[in-house]
């Protein structure tokens, strides 16, 4: 495993639409090892492969930090309600928001063996969620903010 580059606001590869996964290969599970372990090591809750400069539809997400997810081609198949609160983004450091975004949603994706599976997720596994599959159509948090950015004081970023 290797902690890779997290790519920053400016750089083209975060504003491309990522491409579905096919079949899972050795190259990509260490792609998903690298990427939870460069989540991790940046203390974010959710990392995108297009932050790593993969245009690949990947992301990782642990709310808790003892219970990852990865979704592999994820949709999202059901939200409701609404929460507007601060976000962050590990491509966007040092820097903070209000987004609004559902309470409530359900996305499937595929696990790394390809099988299909649901998340649910509520406040901020939901806006996680939300907030990582805009980075596989290749939009950030930013085109979203309501008001202006704010230096962030330092909680956790997505
Ligand atoms: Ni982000």
């Amino acid at each position: 495993m290797a902690i890779r580059n997290i790519r920053e606001i400016g750089e083209e590869v975060l504003t491309k639409k990522c491409r579905e996964v096919t079949e899972m290969t050795p190259r990509i599970r260490e792609l998903i090892e690298d990427m939870l372990e460069t989540m991790y090591e940046a203390n974010g809750v959710g990392l995108a492969a297009p932050q790593v400069g993969v245009l690949k539809r990947i992301v990782v997400i642990d709310t808790t930090g003892e219970d990852p997810h990865i979704l592999i081609n994820p949709r999202i198949v059901e939200s409701s309600g609404e929460q507007t609160g601060q976000e962050g983004c590990l491509s966007v450091p040092g820097k903070t928001g209000q987004v609004t975004r559902p309470n409530y949603v359900k996305a499937v994706a595929l696990d790394v063996n390809m099988k299909e599976y649901e998340l649910e997720g509520t406040e901020l596994l939901a806006r996680a969620i939300c907030h990582e599959l805009d980075h596989l159509d290749g939009h950030l948090y930013v085109e979203k903010v309501e008001g202006p950015l704010q230096d962030a004081a330092r909680e956790e970023e997505e």
